[in-house]
């Protein structure tokens, strides 16, 4: 037993512990617990106007616990700092857990991947005792790393709320934080978005987005998207994906018509195509179109940049025609210059609502006071847990902080390092490697002939090598890299680009 300051003793548990006045969890994660002495427990005085939700958080038995964990984690964490292949002796329980997960899932993973609960930065230990670069992220979600201090302590805040989840008839302070805080970063260049209606997927932000837009052009019933496009898998969101297969054996729900996206290798035609057939559409179904919905860097459809020139040839006419344009941010949303990559294509005039999504935990859409529904159409239960809000906005905080943003923010000067990389791999391996595509952040090249099978194999040959990466895309199907804006240095991009080119000589040579 060690005896620590104010009175707080700290005990090595086997178990976990139920002390009602402390964040239990964590510190039975860290295999200890606090034992305090009643004497030192700070009175309220409950003639102040303090909270005591504030004498909770600032209850120095609180930091103390913050401080004991935040060192546990960077004990550990410095294990975890190098790609190493798995354990042998963990092999016959980790299939066994991948075999159940297939069982209770009705469906194989898409990949062997059960993380063990530790990493750090964009290093993430699985539980087979391997330790993988992962650039992917859970596709962008992890802007920190893994089990980054800013996060945990993030999530420190969510225990010590009152509910596990906020939501329509329970919002906390964070909630209106986060709100508030996409707001401003939505409208600091002068997008008219005044409000933000969280909701916990992407595809929920989407499917109130269309309900913004539908319930504000009353009775149009259709939408315009791009080929290629991913919205989520709703009934609504699979509707407006242009996949066919997400489809399979379900009702299509909205029409949706489909402009060609721009083409990087002929620009002026493919922008021509494009603005010619909405034109045709707009006079073919008038009044019927409730929204153009649109991804600024097309995801999971490969890749595909939009450039100012491309968007305003079409926005311009969307506007005129009276058809309200929705930015779909959920993949895109801080990976470029700005916050929002409509704000770093020069588009703030056109977003009249937007969705943003992943590396935000908690999703949300964001609409102008001229779309505020009438009827009660936007509702939930939950429009998030307390984690996903608290970290949420720490992210926010720290992508800011950490000078993610700007022409010479990290995001692009690291994507352009990266990029250049992948020239240079791309020069060294012409019959294996084209590319690269996407913009700051967002990263993919073209593995082999542009089949799916290429790329299945190389994405496989990577896993094993020890670099996450994730295909998109069809004809051609890429890999792309989401690496974590916030951890990610020159190095790790080295690392990347050396485990990379392993595993072309190992899938192709
Ligand atoms: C552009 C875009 N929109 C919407 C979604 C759906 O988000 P979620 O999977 O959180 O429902 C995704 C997910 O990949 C996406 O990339």
């Amino acid at each position: 037993m060690a005896k620590i300051d104010l009175g707080l003793i700290l005990r090595p548990t086997s178990g976990y512990h139920t002390h009602p006045r402390i964040a239990t969890s964590w510190i039975a994660s860290a295999n200890y617990f606090l034992e305090w002495e009643p004497e030192i427990v700070p009175s309220i005085n409950s003639s102040t106007n303090e909270l005591i939700a504030d004498a909770l958080r600032t209850d120095p038995r609180v930091a103390e616990a913050r401080r004991l964990i935040s060192e546990a984690i960077v004990d550990h964490a410095a294990n975890v700092n190098e790609v190493r292949g798995p354990k042998p002796e963990l092999k016959t329980d980790y299939q066994s857990m991948l075999d159940r997960l297939t069982a209770v899932r009705g469906a194989p993973p898409i990949w062997p991947y059960l993380s063990s609960g530790m990493g750090s930065g964009p290093f993430v230990e699985l539980a087979d005792g391997s330790v993988k670069l992962d650039f992917i992220c859970g596709i962008g979600v992890h802007g920190c790393g893994h089990l980054q201090d800013g996060m945990v302590q993030a999530a420190i805040d969510a225990a010590l709320e009152d509910t596990v989840m906020q939501g329509n008839l329970q919002q906390n302070p964070a909630s209106l934080q986060m709100g508030e805080k996409l707001v401003q970063l939505a409208s600091q260049s002068g997008a008219k978005l005044d409000h933000c209606l969280l909701s916990t997927s992407g595809a929920m932000a989407n499917e109130n987005a269309l309900k913004i837009a539908f319930h504000n052009k009353t009775p149009a019933d259709r939408i315009i998207a791009f080929d290629n496009a991913f919205a989520g898998r709703t009934l609504a969101t699979a509707s407006l994906t242009d996949k066919a297969a997400y489809r399979t054996g379900l009702p299509v729900t909205i029409d949706v018509d489909y402009l060609p996206f721009r083409e990087a290798s002929n620009p002026e035609r493919s922008q021509r195509w494009a603005v010619d057939e909405l034109h045709r559409l707009i006079k073919r179904y008038p009044g019927k179109h409730a929204a153009f919905w649109a991804e600024p860097i097309a995801g999971e459809g490969g890749y595909y940049e939009g450039t100012k020139e491309f968007f305003t040839a079409l926005c311009e006419p969307l506007r005129e025609a009276g058809i309200p344009i929705i930015f779909d941010e959920v993949q895109s949303f801080s990976r470029t210059s700005r916050p929002f990559a409509f704000q770093h294509l020069g588009l703030d005039e056109f977003a009249d609502i937007v969705t943003v999504g992943k590396i935000t935990q908690v999703c949300g859409t964001l609409y102008g006071k001229a779309f505020n529904p009438t009827g009660p159409i936007l509702s939930q239960t939950f429009t998030g847990s307390s984690s996903a809000i608290t970290t949420g906005l720490s992210m926010l905080e720290q992508l800011e902080s950490n000078q993610c943003f700007g022409v010479d923010g990290k995001n692009i000067t690291l994507g352009n390092y990266f990029r250049n990389g992948l020239e240079q791999l791309s020069s060294k391996y012409p019959s294996y490697i084209s590319g690269p595509f996407g913009c700051g952040m967002m990263i993919a090249f073209t593995p082999g002939d542009g089949s799916f099978d290429h790329a299945k194999q190389l994405m496989g040959t990577m896993y094993d090598t020890g670099l996450l990466g994730f295909v998109c895309g069809a004809n051609p199907t890429r890999l792309r890299f989401l690496p974590p804006p916030v951890v990610t240095t020159t190095q790790h991009i080295d690392l990347a680009l050396n485990l990379l080119e392993q595993s072309i000589k190992t899938c192709f040579q």
